[in-house]
């Protein structure tokens, strides 16, 4: 597979999440792929930056705080603990844990307010509408579903407010919008998104709301030119992605015109409407580009809910099958074109038959049998046949998937021929039989030959799921006493010399019943 040309830096961003509950595994999913796309990137030598953390603003936050009787910092503190904790257990390796209530942040996103208003691009006006609290967005009565609820939030009941509000101009920039993004096919992918966006601007926009009055919702930042209001959550939220490099403040160029954003879909119309207008709006340029996840879902696409109890809680995942099995299965598992089903029963089958049986299992038998009968040594290879040369190329070919740039739709199908290479290894074993090889004199150097072609595949192997399941592919590499891996990584055969002592050997991804 030949490498892409690719760009020497890349800033990943993921959405700050809502702090109104406990960081679930929709979350953890998309803080891990980026940390997934992170770790690829930098194999290649290309310098990154990652931002993920919380968003503490808006009315949902406000009342999830007022609801357990805490004072709202504390609160927002704890929170913050919880979110930062998941994701260093989870081994994301951001640079940047966002925090909205961080006092630079604020006075970057007022100072980006002043000059919109004067401008002349932001209004004061009358309005009536509907409010979701648990989008945090006004919706048109063609958002709603037949007893006027929110589709996303069913259970939290949308409100009818009658306020005065700030708005900004959406309108003057919709045809210049659609034209960057007509422009720029990879601006929104996949495709099926990218067409769902040019839907939402094919219409007249309504102006944006991007204020609350303080005798509604008390969490947030100040507006600049009329402090009887906060700025609107989701206009405060969405400017971390400058404010984590430390926009307006000079140095944020180079970071900003790499940016790529990763989002649900769920979010779609705030990163590809009212983002990039608000950016036209403050004359700054548009992010690189906007990448868009289905959503996962209960068992037989069911919407996971406390109320249905079918939510599945990172932390009990990780107590059962560890940190590699959660991001093992989010990881393989999504499909690129539409919602996937989780649940810790799907979780447990993928460890126990990917992890467990296809790559687990192979290590700890070639590697025992080999510290057993070959002194403790990784066997020394004679000569190779066409099955050990088919077998290098097919495993070369594989772990070459992660040696290139990767997209976010793209690594499901990376992972899953890492996992056709182990099931191509697996045969390989099965047909070569070394353990029969071995019983006889003749046969014995034929024996190392098998396992050593085994051995440093699977030294490939590991090392490219050093970005998937950092984790064990490191233990895995040890267990072989493999040399470390220059960057940019580049898969090579016979970089896991004979004679190399092994480690001892245990049990990578142990049965769980
Ligand atoms: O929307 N499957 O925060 P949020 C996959 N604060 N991913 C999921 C998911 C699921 N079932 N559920 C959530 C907000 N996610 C705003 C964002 S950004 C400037 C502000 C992930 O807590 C996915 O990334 O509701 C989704 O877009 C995000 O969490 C929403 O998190
Ligand atoms: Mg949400």
């Amino acid at each position: 597979m030949p490498n892409r040309k690719h760009p020497m830096k890349s800033y990943i961003t993921t959405p700050i999440y809502y702090v109104n509950g406990s960081p679930h595994i929709g979350h953890a999913y998309t803080s891990i792929v980026a940390d997934i796309l992170k770790r690829n990137r930098q194999a290649l030598g290309v310098e990154m930056m990652l931002s993920t953390g919380v968003d503490e603003h808006g009315q949902k936050n406000q009342e999830a705080a007022a609801d357990l009787g805490m004072e709202i910092n504390a609160y927002l503190d704890m929170r913050c603990a919880e979110f930062r904790e998941v994701f260093d257990r989870l081994g994301v390796q951001y640079d940047y844990f966002v925090r909205t209530s961080r006092e630079g942040h604020k006075q970057a996103v007022a100072g980006m307010e002043q000059s919109i208003f004067d401008e002349g691009l932001i209004v004061k006006k009358a309005y009536t509408g509907t409010y979701c609290k648990g989008c945090e967005e006004f919706k048109k009565e063609s958002d709603l579903t037949e007893d006027g609820q929110c589709p996303l939030h069913p259970t939290m009941k949308v409100e009818q407010t009658d306020e005065t509000n700030y708005f900004l101009k959406m309108e003057p920039f919709r045809e210049k919008l659609l034209q960057h993004i007509e422009d720029n096919p990879d601006f929104v992918t996949p495709t099926a998104f990218r067409n769902e966006l040019k839907q939402m601007l094919s219409e007249p926009l309504e102006d944006l709301c991007i204020s609350r009055p303080k005798s509604r919702v008390t969490l947030g930042v100040d507006l600049p030119f009329d402090t009887e209001f906060v700025t609107y959550v989701w206009f405060d939220a969405l400017a971390n992605y400058l404010t984590n490099v430390n926009w307006p403040s000079d140095g944020y160029e180079a970071w900003w015109a790499e940016v790529e954003h990763l989002i649900g879909k769920d979010i779609l119309k705030p990163h590809g409407v009212y983002w990039p207008i608000m950016l036209m709006a403050a004359g700054l340029p548009l992010p690189k580009k906007l990448s868009v996840h289905s959503h996962w879902t209960g068992e037989g696409g069911v919407k996971m809910s406390k109320s249905i109890g079918n939510v599945v809680d990172p932390n009990e995942v990780i107590e059962m099958m560890g940190v590699d099995g959660l991001r093992w299965y989010l990881a393989r598992h999504m499909r690129a074109d539409s919602d996937s089903q989780i649940s810790v029963e799907l979780i447990r089958q993928a460890y126990n038959g990917e992890l467990g049986n296809k790559i687990g299992n192979l290590l700890s038998r070639v590697a025992k049998f080999s510290n057993k009968n070959f002194e403790g040594k990784v066997p020394v290879a004679g000569t190779l046949t066409a099955e050990d040369e088919t077998l290098r190329k097919t495993v070369l070919e594989a772990v070459s998937g992660l040696a290139d740039w990767i997209n976010l739709p793209e690594i499901p199908a990376r992972v899953q021929a890492i996992v056709s290479a182990a099931d191509a290894m697996n045969e390989y074993i099965d047909h070569q039989a070394p353990w029969s090889l071995f019983k006889n004199e003749e046969t014995r150097e034929r024996c190392g030959t098998v396992l050593y072609v085994t051995l440093d595949c699977q030294r490939m192997l590991f090392e490219a799921l050093r970005q998937i399941i950092p984790a064990s592919a490191d233990k895995a590499l040890t267990m072989l006493n493999a040399p470390k891996a220059a960057t940019p990584w580049k898969p090579e055969l016979d970089k896991l010399p004979g004679g190399t002592p092994l480690g001892e050997i245990t049990a990578l991804f142990p049965r769980v019943q």
